[in-house]
């Protein structure tokens, strides 16, 4: 890797953006996969050195610098446990000849004689993230994650949230027990959360397992009280007394100490018995709560377990019993897009309906442009499809990509098959989105909710059912629909004739939308539902920009590529690439406007109470920052300059009243001198915005 100091100014924009996007990823996977690819020393090394780019080129500053973003770094986030007992693995099983061959195996170990069987103790596999806990004389000390099973996580403060752990162990209880078992997440739960997230602008998690597993590596444990966590007990890792006589007894021990054990606990005997059980199980499987991927098989005298021991990293004495993958090839006769609630674009594969173990399948989920594009799937493709845990199948890959006469690659759509809006991507995501929110017929009930809802304009008296129900009668269809629906006397008589509507309850629904005539910004803002506009961004930009005239124009220059809004807003605390991205998509939409502009004529839309400015040198003029100052951070800086009354803007121009030079300034203060602007050093711009 070249030297910093090295760099030319070319090499350096060009490493700044792969920085970007390398450290972006590396969040992304952190963040909301839970699933880092990165070490923690990796993932420094690269913040270090976008960092020192920066201060060596402070005009290459990119908008999106990872820089500008608080709170991102992993580093150092959780203390480390070295587990005194490891936490170990399972082997695998899928067909039933390895059961029996697991038996057998198990038998001869043990030389036990034909006319002998053994117990084995059966527990449903949960798809969760294993964790240890540590109770000394009945007390939680410690809670630990798996992590590479001798090292893991200190997660105590998150796991004393979690409801099925008790801090104290009820009854009687021994000096040290290490207690393990699964953390997961409900799949109720996890629709739930998702739901949530998808609502206040963040990425959604991939299943129930990653969830959970994001959720307890939060650093804020009262974010994992927000989460239902759950957690089934199934182990022990250091004890004090020895653990002894029967794992199944063990196992009302746990539920004797308050811990939940997996009601679909069995005892068998035999491999017969193992092959047919774990078969029932699946049959039980979809209508669980949780996902399981399987059972494990485990023998269930305490010291047979102990002369059998353990072969590498897995015990000899169990078997993960894992559900198989259904299989079966068919052809995709077309590919279509669906689009969600959120405006998300969703290709399927429609294909010759297939027989794939026992259920008929016609229709295979394609998640999005990338898996196209990586596995290549085009219309008229065979194609293996499987059913594992998820109802929906999924294509594991094209059977005959070599095919004399195949069609040409797929060619994902750039506009939206409802409502024809554009439909964008935004930089780091992998999902396309339909833009026209507010006409397109696939969001209209969600995003007309989310407007009557209770933190945007609060209307009482329509809810999930009344929504569509008024779409569907053709009385709703844009946000402004609802009041001109309160002040049309047509109308409100059509609504009378609809099933549930009385005199009474339409007075009520008139009277509640009449009263929201005059709104705040903030609410006005939140109930358009533009992406990652949840009530604190929503809240963000109003104080931004104060009053609805004065956000609209900005929304609109934003939305044309004004630098100067960029600017304006990028400088704005807390507001990110992310939220710009979607400002921008959605006010480049004419549809849009229309609708935000019929709405806001039919109301009085109230100021947002502004941060309190300073009166200053600076107030009023325009002040750029170039260099490496030495006291303030640039966003610091920059904030103290706004507080003080200051527009900052991004690039020297003859409208630049003072440009701010700190330490290796580059090519700004060469501009800046020849259009004769003022310069300040980091001193007197300290000076000009002192006082309270
Ligand atoms: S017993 C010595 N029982 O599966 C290992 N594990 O593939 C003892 N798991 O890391 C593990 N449900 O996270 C056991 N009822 C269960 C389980 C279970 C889920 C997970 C656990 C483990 C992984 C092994």
């Amino acid at each position: 890797m070249t030297d910093v100091d090295a760099l030319d100014e070319a090499a350096a924009r060009a490493e700044l953006a792969r920085l970007a996007e390398a450290i972006a990823q590396a969040d992304r996977e952190y963040y909301q996969q839970d699933r880092p690819s990165l070490t923690d020393a990796q993932y420094d090394e690269l913040r270090r050195r976008n960092q020192a780019i920066e201060a060596r080129f402070p005009a290459l500053v990119r908008p999106d610098s990872p820089s500008h973003r608080v709170g991102a770094a992993p580093v150092a986030a959780f203390g480390k446990v070295v587990h005194r007992v490891p936490m170990l693995s399972l082997d695998n099983a899928m067909a039933p000849e390895e059961i029996h061959e697991f038996v057998a195996r198990v038998r001869r170990f043990l030389k036990r004689p034909d006319d002998v069987q053994d117990d084995y103790v059966c527990e449903p596999k949960i798809d969760g993230l294993s964790c240890s806990l540590r109770y000394e004389d009945g007390y939680l000390v410690r809670a630990a994650t798996r992590g590479d099973g001798t090292t893991g996580e200190d997660v105590t403060a998150n796991v004393r949230t979690i409801k099925d752990v008790p801090t104290r162990l009820h009854g009687e209880a021994p000096p040290v027990i290490e207690v393990r078992g699964e953390v997961y997440m409900e799949r109720p739960a996890f629709a739930r959360l998702n739901e949530e997230q998808e609502e206040a602008g963040q990425l959604p998690f991939a299943n129930p397992r990653n969830a959970a597993a994001g959720s307890l590596r939060q650093l804020d444990s009262k974010i994992t009280a927000r989460r239902p966590l759950r957690f089934f007990a199934y182990g022990w890792g250091e004890a004090d007394p020895p653990v002894t006589g029967r794992y199944s007894a063990f196992l009302e021990r746990l539920r004797g100490w308050g811990f939940v054990v997996n009601p679909l606990t069995r005892i068998c005997r035999t491999a017969d018995e193992l092959v047919a059980h774990q078969a029932e199980i699946g049959r039980q499987r979809q209508g669980l709560a949780y996902e399981i991927d399987g059972v494990v098989d485990k023998i269930d005298d305490i010291a047979l377990q102990e002369r059998l021991g353990f072969v590498g990293r897995a015990p000899r004495w169990a078997i993960a019993h894992k559900f198989k993958a259904e299989q079966a090839q068919t052809t995709v006769r077309e590919i279509t897009i669906q689009v969600g609630r959120t405006g998300a674009l969703t290709p399927v594969a429609e294909l010759e309906p297939v027989n794939v173990g026992g259920v008929t399948v016609a229709r295979a989920t394609l998640h999005n442009e990338d898996f196209i594009q990586a596995k290549d799937i085009r219309v008229g493709d065979r194609v293996l499809i499987q059913r594992a845990g998820d109802v929906i199948p999924q294509i594991v890959e094209v059977v005959d990509p070599d095919r004399p006469g195949r069609g040409p690659a797929y060619v994902f759509p750039d506009t939206c098959p409802i409502c024809a809006s554009h439909a964008v991507r935004l930089e780091g995501e992998a999902v396309r989105r339909c833009t026209g929110g507010l006409i397109c017929a696939a969001q209209v009930a969600g995003r007309l909710q989310l407007l009557v809802g209770r933190d945007a304009f609060d209307i009482e008296g329509l809810g999930k059912k009344q929504v569509p129900q008024l779409i569907e009668a053709g009385l709703l269809r844009a946000p402004a629909d609802l009041f001109v629906l309160a002040r049309d006397p047509e109308r409100l008589a059509k609504l009378g004739t609809l099933e549930g509507w009385g005199k009474r309850k339409i007075e009520n629904l008139v009277r509640s939308i009449e009263a929201r005539r005059t709104i705040p910004l903030d609410r006005f803002i939140l109930g358009l539902g533009i992406r990652f506009t949840g009530e604190v961004n929503a809240r963000l930009l109003a104080r931004a920009y104060g009053s609805y005239p004065a956000w609209r124009e900005g929304m609109l220059k934003l939305a044309a590529g004004d630098p100067d809004e960029l600017a304006h807003l990028d400088n704005v605390d807390r507001v990110g690439s992310a939220l710009i991205g979607a400002l921008t998509a959605f006010f480049a939409e004419p549809h849009n406007v229309a609708a935000v502009d019929a709405l806001a004529a039919e109301l009085t839309i109230t100021d947002a109470a502004r941060p309190r400015v300073i009166q200053s040198p600076l107030s009023g003029k325009v002040v750029i920052f170039t260099g490496t100052l030495e006291t303030l951070g640039r966003a610091e800086a920059k904030a103290r300059a706004e507080r003080f009354g200051a527009k900052v803007g991004a690039s020297v121009s003859k409208n630049t009243d003072y440009l701010v030079v700190g330490a290796d300034a580059g090519s700004k203060a060469a501009k800046a001198q020849a259009l004769g602007v003022q310069t300040l050093s980091e001193q007197q711009f300290l000076e000009m915005t002192s006082g309270t």
